[in-house]
């Protein structure tokens, strides 16, 4: 099958100055991340805010170099490509960010907004680009009167659905969704996802969906990486992770997401403390201050991904 994107190791550390003394701390936003992604399937992205979402979103969409790690966007090595090959990898990877107000420019009609992308970097004139955009338009389930409207003139789903217009204006190959839905309407939210979820079939897209949140991702993932302060602490296919899930973190996520079902209502676990500052982590197990089954070890050795059945986990507590 087609592989869109594939990373091991992406890490994003960033260097805090002015501190006390004057020294220099570093901050591990991301730490390690890995994934592979086909085109048409789902990899959501999923942890509290602040463990690195939007760190791995940048690196992702080529916004920010990575500091360590590989990166491979359709069959091409990021670190070692020339400049003419990023351009071609800033046209297929594209990203939708969560806030619907702040994304689009007050002072430009949507048609102008979608039709931006085609004047960069392609030569259609101006004819074929309006055809692009009314076509785009009536895809993302708008009106081609909305053409000559501003963005204030919209809903915040509306906004989103044209903020998702303007994405696939280039074809993409991967869009990166940066919790799409967060800023919406739970009523809203289930029509954003659904046209997601079209526009993937209709386009072949892949996706690497962010949430902080799992309720959001069931219907829309493959598969799930869950993470913790910058790195992962379990990830697989999503079928295991919602029903069997391994590591006290995830299991504590399931337990406070709101499901319908109540035979998918997940033992309690309810997490203790606060989530420590990134700039200063617990050592060991990150996750340990937390952990309701927390031993000496994890205090002092740091758990790494190992694979249980289909299932990467790090924690000292599961057994293969
Ligand atoms: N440019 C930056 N400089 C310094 N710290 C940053 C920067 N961007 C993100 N961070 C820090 O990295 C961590 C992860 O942030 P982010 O990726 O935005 O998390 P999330 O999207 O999961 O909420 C946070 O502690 C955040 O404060
Ligand atoms: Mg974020």
């Amino acid at each position: 099958m087609d592989i869109v994107a594939q990373a091991s190791g992406l890490t994003r550390y960033y260097e805090i100055g002015g501190g006390i003394g004057g020294g220099h701390r570093t901050l591990k936003a991301l730490d390690g991340a890995g994934f592979t992604l086909h085109a048409g399937k789902t990899l959501a992205v999923v942890g509290e805010s602040g463990c690195g979402k939007s760190t791995l979103a940048r690196l992702i969409t080529l916004i920010e170099p990575p500091t360590a790690g590989q990166l491979t966007l359709d069959g091409v090595d990021v670190a070692s490509a020339d400049r003419e090959a990023i351009r071609r990898l800033r046209r297929t990877v594209q990203i939708v960010f969560q806030d619907p107000y702040g994304s689009l420019n007050p002072r430009k009609k949507i048609g102008t907004i979608l039709e931006e992308p085609l004047v960069i970097n392609t030569d259609r004139d101006a004819e074929a680009r309006r055809a692009a955009a009314l076509e785009m338009l009536d895809r993302v389930g708008l009106r081609r009167e909305h053409y000559n409207r501003y963005p204030h003139m919209f809903s915040g789903g509306q906004r989103q659905r044209i903020a998702i217009a303007r994405a696939l204006m280039l074809r993409p190959k991967l869009v990166v969704a940066d919790e799409p839905v967060s800023a919406l309407d739970v009523s809203i939210q289930a029509q954003v996802l659904n046209l997601l979820m079209e526009l993937q079939e209709e386009f072949n897209l892949a996706y690497l969906f962010i949430s902080h949140g799992l309720s959001v991702v069931e219907h829309i993932s493959n598969e799930v990486m869950v993470m913790y302060l910058g790195r992962t602490v379990e990830q697989g296919p999503k079928e295991e992770v919602f029903s069997n899930p391994r590591h006290p973190y995830t299991k504590a996520l399931l337990a406070s997401t709101p499901f319908v079902d109540p035979a998918r209502r997940a033992e309690r676990v309810v997490l203790k403390g606060e989530l420590p500052s990134p700039l200063d982590p617990p050592g060991g197990c990150a996750f340990h201050k937390r952990c309701p089954i927390a031993k000496a070890r994890c205090a002092s050795e740091r758990p790494e991904l190992a694979r249980h059945d289909s299932v990467d986990v790090a924690c000292h507590a599961v057994e293969s």
